[in-house]
């Protein structure tokens, strides 16, 4: 029998644990909440929480209902929650576990939270793999207590990546040295099984990025970001709503309606770097950034526009906004990962300018034609001109 590489990784992470914090083992004992927040594991390369991809079973199961608030190791859990294997399920449905086998369905209101140890003041993206299982639409919600970020609703959907499950990234800035971290299904269904399948946490400190002398925008070739899961090739969703401060793209917000999706080299292509963010919902799906101007001084923005190579055809169009200028640039994709520089001059008008950024069409694979895909941005670069004499 060939064993999922999930299930490999948590050996080898429940071995570790059990050597290394005496803590960690009281908690896998007893059905007690532990005293204490349990560390994170350091040595898990991929910033998993622990037992971040539910493969450690429940201690006690009634079918597929969990039993116990602490029956499950690492977790804390309200609610109808249900322990799931992916794959066709009774009555029909098909459920995608991406990382290793097993996940947890959130029914009515239910909820898993874990307690993890950061740092006061200091920026986090937590990455999780979501899918909804019923036929309407289904809401994540997400919160961090204490933060200084409010809960946000993710609508998990199937649009973004067909038949897989997407990944998703929020940020939130630490208040104390432990966060609880809450994933819960805020919805009521007929059905109180109904409800999101949360699979695969992880959480990555994020450094605060500045801007340069050669450069005004922070985090410019988006290379700050939340983690990307090795084996994961859909790229990361960034939900919209996000302000600057606490976004898990340091220094950009990510406005509107819709995600914007953080794009990995391993996956897709990037015109430079390691990462980049495909603009994958149209006129809903904007990022931003404000920056500290002159007023009255003339600046040249530049960028890169292109595509993934995720087969995301036709012409498509990025619209740029600076000062008093906006620019439309056109991009014929071949869906082979080429991309273009673009970018202009404009003067700004107040101490702040803001710089947005969205897809002027839609664009869906040409695989499925369900698929949200769209252009691709990267490099985005703001210098002064010199004063003229
Ligand atoms: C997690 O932290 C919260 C708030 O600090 C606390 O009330 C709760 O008991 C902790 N849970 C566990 C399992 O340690
Ligand atoms: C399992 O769940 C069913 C349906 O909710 C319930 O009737 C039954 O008593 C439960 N069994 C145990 C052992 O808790
Ligand atoms: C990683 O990807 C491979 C190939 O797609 C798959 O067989 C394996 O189950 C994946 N492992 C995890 C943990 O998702
Ligand atoms: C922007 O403002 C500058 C200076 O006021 C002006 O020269 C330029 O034509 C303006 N550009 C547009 C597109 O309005
Ligand atoms: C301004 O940007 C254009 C391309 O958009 C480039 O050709 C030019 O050299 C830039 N000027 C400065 C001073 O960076």
């Amino acid at each position: 029998m060939e064993l999922p590489w999930g299930m490999l990784l948590l050996l080898v992470l429940s071995v570790s644990s059990s050597s290394s914090s005496s803590a960690a083992v009281a908690t896998l004992a007893v059905s007690a909440p532990p005293p204490a927040p349990a560390p994170r594991h350091a040595q898990d390369a991929e910033g998993l929480l622990i037992n971040g991809n539910f493969e450690t079973a429940p201690r006690k199961l009634n079918k597929t209902l969990i039993v116990g608030r602490h029956s499950l190791p690492g977790w804390t859990l309200r609610g109808h929650v249900e322990y799931v294997s992916g794959g066709p399920q009774p009555g029909g449905m098909f459920f995608a576990v991406p990382h290793g086998v097993h996940a947890l369905r959130l029914g009515s209101r239910a909820s898993a939270s874990q307690n993890v140890t950061v740092r006061p003041g200091a920026l986090y993206a937590l990455t999780f793999a979501a899918t909804r299982t019923c036929a309407q639409d289904e809401n994540l919600r997400i919160a961090v207590a204490p933060s200084l970020s409010a809960p946000a609703d993710v609508a998990v959907r199937t649009l973004y990546s067909g038949a897989s499950a997407d990944t998703w990234a929020w940020g939130f800035r630490a208040s104390s040295p432990v966060a609880q971290v809450t994933f819960a299904n805020p919805g009521v269904q007929e059905d109180p099984a109904c409800g999101p399948l949360l699979d695969a946490v992880a959480i990555k400190e994020l450094p605060t990025p500045y801007p340069t002398k050669d450069n005004l925008i922070k985090n410019a070739g988006f290379e700050i970001g939340p983690q990307v899961f090795k084996n994961s090739s859909v790229g990361v969703l960034l939900p919209p709503k996000q302000k600057d401060t606490t976004s898990p793209l340091p220094g950009w917000i990510i406005e509107s309606l819709k995600a914007v999706r953080f794009i990995d080299a391993a996956h897709f292509s990037v015109p430079e770097g390691q990462y980049a963010v495909e603009l994958v919902a149209g006129r809903e799906s904007a990022i931003a950034q404000v920056i500290r101007t002159v007023p009255n001084r003339a600046y040249n923005l530049s960028f890169a526009v292109g595509d993934a190579k995720n087969g995301c055809h036709g012409s498509m169009l990025v619209e740029a906004f600076a000062g008093n200028v906006t620019q439309k640039v056109p991009f014929e994709s071949a869906g082979k990962g080429a991309f273009k520089a673009a970018g202009f001059r404009f003067v700004a008008s107040g101490v702040r300018t803001r710089l947005t950024f969205y897809s002027s069409y839609y664009h869906t694979k040409a695989s499925d034609g369900v698929s949200l895909c769209g252009p691709v941005l990267d490099q985005v670069k703001v210098v002064p001109l010199p004063v003229k004499a």
